[in-house]
């Protein structure tokens, strides 16, 4: 049977017997059409059809922006169940996804810089570490957000975290956290023996094993020693507390063949040689070195301030029990801290910059910052939330971190770090391992850099 609809040409079709119980409406309807005419039957259709479109446009408007965002797995608890909850109940429009990714700071840059490179990333915001700046923003994959912020509200912000988030004077990079290396020590076990905190590293070696002599620690000194960027970190601050440097961000020398540099690596092979750290200390990164600590196994640990409040958890070993101090140095030398730090750039491929700016105005604030760190024990970026009252009393040792933080050294905001880390982490790596000569490899991680600091000179001025 076939029926007619209102347009004549194109809409008759063929009932079969089985669609049959729906004749009686259709006849209905095409008497209706009948009815009106044909143009004005056309014109409700139109009317209809739009008002469709409009109606999905509106629910699609209404669904809520997914902002996507990758981090280190150690931080995505502590964001979720903290920033991202609140601001997502504050802003029911956008939405934060994050992305649990590796541990290792370097391997989430390896993803964020793939992802990048091949175009289309799924990322909104970038959370980055202090390091990476130059090269994201050198790369164009970031959004300049120099005329978000005045400078005045910049003043807010520890001055090194700025100039870290800052590339050829252009501002990508929001800071959110701080961090600084710090020496955490067993304040028990060195009352117990009659012991002061150590100054220099002859004190760390030493003390460590009249406690281990003592059985009081199975290890004197725990630190990361693995291949990768924390490897770094942690030796910049042997090498400058031995009066060493790696790069001068000035003048590009670059100082790892110095007599220096030797001495840093013998320290580090030492404390494995003598014992008072384990010989797997070379494949360490943060969390390995803080469970040996927490678990009371150790006197002496090198980690970043994140520690403190999981260290200091009800259930730790060592809770109550610990100090936190600036690093050791030799003698007439003075302590030297790595700046790390975390902040949020924008993609510059995200189709929502100004709902990842709202986000990122909003995990910046001195609000949000307040709570982050009374929940997870971060380090601010915000200068006056080290002595905020409410911090200090949960965190004592908060304006000593400023103090710290003030004095932590960037590693060098150079285009090309990402390559000149990873030859010292890879020559760095061989020695420590005994795979390599100290004074061979270093030799040859000095010239490599060389090559590399000139190849990025050449193309700058090219
Ligand atoms: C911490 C620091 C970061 C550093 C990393 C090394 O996350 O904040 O700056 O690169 O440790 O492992």
């Amino acid at each position: 049977m076939t029926i007619f609809l209102p347009f004549k040409k194109l809409t008759y079709f063929t009932i079969q017997p089985s669609t049959m119980g729906y004749i009686q409406p259709l006849n209905r309807l095409k008497k209706f059409f009948h009815n009106l005419g044909f143009w004005r039957s056309s014109l409700i259709f139109a009317a209809l059809f739009l008002s469709i479109i409009l109606l999905t446009k509106i629910a699609i408007a209404q669904q809520p922006v997914t902002l996507n965002l990758l981090m280190t797995a150690p931080d995505a608890d502590p964001w979720r169940q903290g920033l991202v909850k609140d601001f997502e109940s504050k802003h029911p429009g956008i939405r934060i996804n994050i992305i649990e990714g590796p541990n290792a700071t370097n391997l989430i840059e390896d993803l964020y810089t793939s992802a990048f490179i091949l175009g289309d990333s799924p990322y909104d915001l970038v959370n980055m570490d202090v390091i990476w700046t130059s090269k994201f923003a050198a790369a164009g994959w970031l959004l300049d957000l120099t005329d978000r912020i005045t400078p005045k509200e910049l003043t807010a912000f520890s001055a090194k975290d700025v100039e870290g988030g800052t590339y050829q004077g252009k501002l990508y990079r929001i800071p959110l956290r701080s961090d600084a290396g710090m020496l955490y020590y067993r304040e028990d076990l060195l009352q117990q023996a009659g012991l002061k905190p150590p100054e220099t590293f002859e004190q760390l070696m030493n003390y460590s094993k009249v406690l281990q002599r003592n059985d009081k620690a199975r290890w004197g000194y725990i630190w990361q020693g693995r291949q990768y960027e924390g490897l770094v970190a942690m030796f910049l601050e042997v090498l400058e507390g031995f009066g060493g440097y790696w790069v001068n961000p000035q003048t590009l020398e670059v100082g790892l063949d110095r007599p220096e540099t030797l001495r840093a690596i013998a320290f580090l092979q030492n404390t494995v040689k003598q014992g008072v750290s384990p010989p797997g200390v070379t494949t360490y990164q943060e969390e390995e070195t803080r469970r040996i600590f927490q678990s009371g196994q150790a006197v002496f640990l090198r980690s970043w301030p994140y520690v403190w409040p999981l260290a200091n958890q009800p259930n730790s070993k060592i809770n109550g029990k610990i100090g936190i101090k600036p690093m050791v140095h030799a003698p007439g030398q003075s302590s030297a801290a790595t700046l790390g730090g975390w902040g949020l750039g924008i993609a510059k491929t995200t189709r929502h910059p100004e709902e990842a700016w709202k986000a990122i105005q909003y995990f910046s604030s001195r609000e949000a910052q307040k709570q982050f760190i009374l929940k997870a024990g971060y380090v601010p970026s915000r200068r006056e939330l080290f002595t905020d009252p409410q911090i200090v009393a949960k965190y004592p040792h908060f304006p000593q971190l400023l103090e710290v933080v003030d004095s932590a050294v960037l590693r060098p905001p150079i285009a090309q770090y990402a390559q000149a880390s990873d030859i010292l982490q890879r020559y760095l790596s061989g020695a420590l391992t005994g795979r390599m000569a100290p004074e061979n490899a270093m030799k040859s991680a000095a010239d490599e850099t060389r090559r590399l600091l000139r190849a990025g000179q050449a193309r700058k001025s090219a």
